[in-house]
């Protein structure tokens, strides 16, 4: 990166420290907050257009960019050193493809006093630095638990299909896993993976699912067993669409009336393939039957007029639609936050329980 992106470096350093002093005066709502946050992400954006990343090491007193210290950096410098110092970060890297909120969230963590550690994004890296230069953060370990967790996933339903054994203790030991690695100072957000293949989808949503349906549930008060079983539950939510046909599962556009006939049988498929397992949770055969059903009564299968969807369909139906959109599809791109968030208020009392959405917004934003 040429000289002159040093200054612009310098300049998102001061903004940054506007931004987060800002943030800890007021409310992150308050309107002082808005300009300050698009000011710096329009910044980093522009650097990010020029270079893939932007990485900052703190080293004592200064703070390295392409392996020299800033110069001039100032009392903004010594603010940002003492901010990260705080929250025990010694390195930073910003990826090209930033979205706002997640600079936004990033920057509230830094304001806020609450917040002890602060996660990795998919876009965002802290850590600190290790005698090898590597990161070493408490989210870049998750990542990779978590990467491992998609592998088994995919294993396990590989072997469904290939009509072996069905492995319940595998899927609940991934649940166990998940309860002891996640700690509700990180923001299930952070945890999320991103689709690297189209035919990753299937593992890769179940995985997210089961995050956000768990991070929902331990935020209602769930714990210990019926958290466990909320986990297995949403973890094989979609199992029903291992019996779908490739062509129809991952074609790359819209389904036409019979193909979205064949897919929306996934839901009995995945309760008539978990009623003949043993010691599957009985939530598990009711979120697979139920996730599609809405909170209203409409939607699919059609049981009775009067049937409503159990709670832990309820809140597997929330995360479902949550990471279905935040997904990029081959059909479209992935939808930003806003409006999923609009989505999510538009069919609260609708498609989902408006209670749950409520809920489940409070959690993804704080
Ligand atoms: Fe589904
Ligand atoms: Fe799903």
């Amino acid at each position: 990166m040429a000289e002159t992106g040093r200054q612009e470096v310098v300049k998102i350093i001061t903004e940054i420290v506007a931004t987060v002093t800002n943030m800890h005066l007021y409310p992150p709502t308050h309107p002082q907050v808005a300009p300050l946050v698009d000011r710096v992400y329009q910044s980093i954006t522009a650097l990010l257009e020029a270079s893939p990343e932007l990485t900052l090491i703190i080293v004592d007193e200064d703070i390295v960019f392409y392996g020299k210290p800033l110069p001039g950096v100032g009392p903004a410098g010594k603010a940002l050193i003492k901010l990260l110092a705080k929250k025990g970060i010694e390195r930073i890297t910003l990826l090209k493809g930033l979205p706002k909120e997640q600079l936004f969230g990033f920057l509230n963590d830094l304001a806020s006093g609450d917040v002890k550690t602060v996660a990795s994004r998919s876009c965002i890296k802290v850590g600190k630095v290790s005698f090898d230069g590597e990161l070493d953060g408490e989210a870049d370990d998750f990542t990779e638990f978590r990467n491992t967790i998609i592998a088994d996933l995919k294993a396990l339903y590989y072997g469904i299909r290939s009509g072996k054994k069905f492995a319940i203790d595998e899927v609940k030991h991934i649940v166990s896993q998940f309860i002891e690695n996640f700690t509700r100072s990180m923001n299930p957000l952070s945890l999320l993976a991103s689709l690297k293949s189209e035919d990753e989808y299937t593992y890769v949503h179940a995985t997210n699912v089961a995050l956000l349906a768990m991070s929902l549930a331990e935020y209602l008060g769930f714990s210990g067993k019926p958290l466990e079983n909320i986990g297995v539950a949403a973890l094989l939510h979609d199992v029903g669409k291992m019996v779908i046909p490739d062509e129809i599962l991952n074609k790359p556009g819209a389904l036409d009336a019979e193909e979205r006939t064949v897919m929306e049988t996934h839901p009995l498929m995945g309760l008539q393939y978990l009623t003949q397992q043993a010691d599957v949770p009985s939530l598990a055969l009711i979120a697979a039957m139920e996730h599609h059903l809405k909170y209203d009564g409409s939607g699919y299968p059609h049981i009775s007029d009067s049937w409503r969807p159990n709670i832990v369909s309820q809140m597997v139906s929330v995360a479902d639609v949550f990471d279905a959109l935040r997904s990029k599809r081959p059909y479209r791109g992935p939808v930003e936050q806003d409006k999923i968030i609009s989505i999510l208020r538009h069919e609260s009392g609708k498609a989902l329980n408006p209670e749950l959405v409520e809920h489940f917004i409070t959690m993804i934003e704080q």
